[in-house]
């Protein structure tokens, strides 16, 4: 809370809440909640799958349980996602033709999900994982997303064919919410590998600079988010400038960064690599904390035996006995000295 206060009451550092915990696993998660963080994001009750199971039918109750959750342990709550390849309903995709999928599915979708979870929302993350990972330097906003290949790049309509002949689903996501959320929220395309000096990063950019163009949301309402799956290993040690150069280069825009999923994994679980893992963690948050324009960061899983990546990645801050690792005393430590 004092660094909260020191960044301007507005710093939000937090991780994961996800409702299948068992009552073990969410009592031991709420213990970390009340003492470390403030700030919750749910790990999948927010998804397209959660929230409309049926074309047109809002199903907030989980996405509205964990922003519960959050406010009981007087914390922030961020939203992830309105619109995602992974995790959809089952009667999407392959079912919508690309003018329905822009003219009101996406629109009809991003609105009642923003629309539903209100006020207490500080982000959302608009459009997840949009750019493609086969993208080159030079590359205009569009041919970074039809160079993703997933739906509905791939297909919208179960015809096989790529849908995006120009980035109207995008333009009509961030439109309607810049409609209905809350004033204060960043709006955020979020990605991963993005976090570097390459072809992926400049690809963000773009899609940014094409949004806040045709889409008309301004600067700063828009903000990048740094998924940060990474790995431990060497070369690791360069996006400590790499990131901050990044945010520098949206902060000259007036746009926002974000840290939204970092976990590091590691190779095996020894003291070495740990104290490595805990220098990078530590380099992470460093760069968020000392830009101007980052004021969310989450960590992607609470716990190594809860995180998606598995317990033998160890990529969190907690060991699989629930027990603080390096990682978490170098956070708790450059908490303290900002
Ligand atoms: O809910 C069902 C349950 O009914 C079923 O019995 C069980 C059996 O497999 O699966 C359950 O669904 C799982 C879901 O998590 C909820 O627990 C899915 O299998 C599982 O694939 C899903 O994994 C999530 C993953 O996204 C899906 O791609 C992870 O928890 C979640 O951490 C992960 O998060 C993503 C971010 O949203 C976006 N960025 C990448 C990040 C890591 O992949």
């Amino acid at each position: 809370d004092s660094v909260a206060a020191r960044k301007g009451a507005t710093f939000h550092f937090g991780s994961t809440w996800d409702t299948s915990y068992s009552s073990a696993e969410a009592s031991w998660t709420t213990n970390v909640y009340n003492t470390f963080f403030n700030h919750i994001v749910a790990e999948n009750g927010c998804k397209w799958q959660s929230t409309e199971p049926s074309r047109g039918t809002s199903s907030l109750t989980q996405c509205l349980g964990v922003q519960s959750y959050a406010v009981a342990r007087n914390a922030s709550f961020r939203g992830h996602n309105t619109f995602w390849h992974s995790q959809l309903p089952s009667w999407l995709p392959g079912s919508v033709t690309a003018s329905d999928l822009v003219t009101n599915v996406i629109p009809q979708h991003v609105q009642q999900e923003i629309q539903g979870m209100g006020s207490g929302v500080t982000s959302w993350d608009v459009v997840n994982e949009i750019v493609g990972d086969g993208v080159s330097n030079g590359m205009t906003a569009l041919q970074c997303v039809q160079n993703k290949n997933d739906w509905p790049t791939k297909t919208a309509d179960g015809s096989g064919t790529n849908l995006v002949t120009d980035l109207s689903f995008v333009h009509a996501a961030f439109s309607t919410a810049l409609k209905y959320a809350p004033a204060s929220a960043r709006l955020a395309v979020n990605d991963y590998n993005t976090g570097g000096n390459d072809a992926k990063t400049a690809c963000m950019f773009q899609v940014l600079a094409d949004i806040n163009a045709n889409a008309a949301v301004p600067y700063n309402r828009l903000a990048v988010g740094f998924q940060s799956h990474i790995s431990a290993a060497p070369g690791q040690f360069s996006a400590k400038s790499d990131l901050a150069n990044n945010f520098a280069k949206l902060a000259a825009l007036g746009a926002n960064a974000m840290i939204t999923e970092l976990d590091i994994k590691l190779s095996s679980a020894t003291s070495a690599n740990e104290r490595y893992q805990a220098a990078i963690w530590g380099d992470y948050l460093d760069a968020c904390l000392y830009a101007s324009n980052c004021f969310e960061f989450i960590n992607w899983d609470t716990r190594d035996d809860l995180s998606w990546i598995g317990a033998s990645g160890a990529g969190t801050l907690f060991d699989t006995n629930g027990n603080p690792k390096p990682a978490a005393y170098e956070v708790a430590a450059r908490l303290q000295r900002y």
